[in-house]
């Protein structure tokens, strides 16, 4: 069984600020530091250090070679990455005191992907194997659709929430892996309980995690319900915190680990993240992970 991610490679330029720039102000940033991130790229660095053997595809610009190393570093498969003329995806974050980000996203590279390269790189995987998604590349639905056909299991984090996930048919989902912001944005619940339930309602065939912040997270399914709390630590950048939790819970399932067990792994690393500067630089590697008593 092998795990293809399709997803976002993105440049980070990270401002620290004293507060979050408001409309019409101009704001001095106290500094500036690049990192490698992209929702894609995170969970896919999140997955190998926790041990999963990954497969990355996505796009990148003339700029992007830091990021195909770092996945590289990582340990993930990185020969479906294809290298466009153009620029990188970016993003542009500001980072406050209390390490809570902004983050305004420029697709580039990300938002060129067409439907000769998705089934190009579809054709190598198929029955059983696992396709990990975001919302950060074009032709998501189209992603989505072929993938099935082939039988693979979808897993789908539905960020960043916008109309595009229209078009993709959640029926053919097989786990969504999302914040409480998105449960509403798709179910109109505000309450965790409900949004499991009116997920469980609409997308009966679908597992469920639900991330909470502070709170934790929950999960769902036909036959198991399960609670997380956080592990609290000084948080120092929340920046891939969720894409951390992300990797290490489908990892961790993939290994064959109880719901609980691996909730509580992906908690510990998103954790360990929260903890650290940058995106794909704050996630740990699984023997900090384990090693971490907190
Ligand atoms: O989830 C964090 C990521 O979101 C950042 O790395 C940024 O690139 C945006 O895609």
């Amino acid at each position: 069984m092998k795990i293809l991610n399709f997803g976002s490679l993105n440049l980070d330029y990270v401002y620290h600020v004293e507060h979050m720039v408001t409309p019409g102000e101009t704001l001095a940033s106290t500094r500036l530091e690049t990192f490698c991130g992209g929702k894609g790229l995170n969970q896919s660095i999140a997955l190998a250090k926790a041990g999963a053997e990954v497969y990355h595809a996505g796009c990148i610009g003339e700029d992007g070679a830091m990021l195909l190393q770092a996945l590289e570093e990582a340990g993930v498969e990185t020969s479906y990455i294809k290298t466009l003329p153009g620029k990188t995806g970016h993003a542009i974050i500001q980072v406050d005191k209390s390490g809570q980000n902004c983050i305004l996203l420029y697709g580039g590279a990300n938002r060129l992907l067409t439907e000769h390269y998705i089934n190009q790189v579809l054709e190598s995987f198929g029955e059983g194997d696992v396709l990990l998604l975001q919302n950060e590349v074009n032709l998501l639905h189209v992603i989505i659709d072929k993938a099935y056909e082939r039988g693979m299991k979808i897993i789908l984090n539905p960020s960043p929430f916008d109309d595009n996930l229209k078009f993709c048919d959640f029926s053919k989902i097989s786990m969504f892996l999302l914040n409480e912001v998105e449960g509403e944005q798709i179910t109109g619940k505000k309450e965790p309980a409900a949004i499991l339930q009116e997920l469980a309602r609409l997308y009966s065939q679908a597992k469920v995690v639900l991330t909470l912040g502070g709170d934790g997270a929950c999960y769902r399914d036909e036959s198991v319900e399960c609670r997380q709390p956080i592990y609290p630590v000084e948080v120092v950048d929340t920046t891939a915190a969720g894409d951390t939790f992300t990797g290490y819970f489908i990892a961790a399932m993939m290994e064959g680990k109880r719901v609980s067990e691996c909730l509580d792994l992906a908690s510990k690393a998103a954790s360990i993240a929260v903890g650290r500067e940058g995106a794909a630089p704050s996630i740990p590697l699984r023997d900090e992970v384990s090693a971490q008593l907190l």
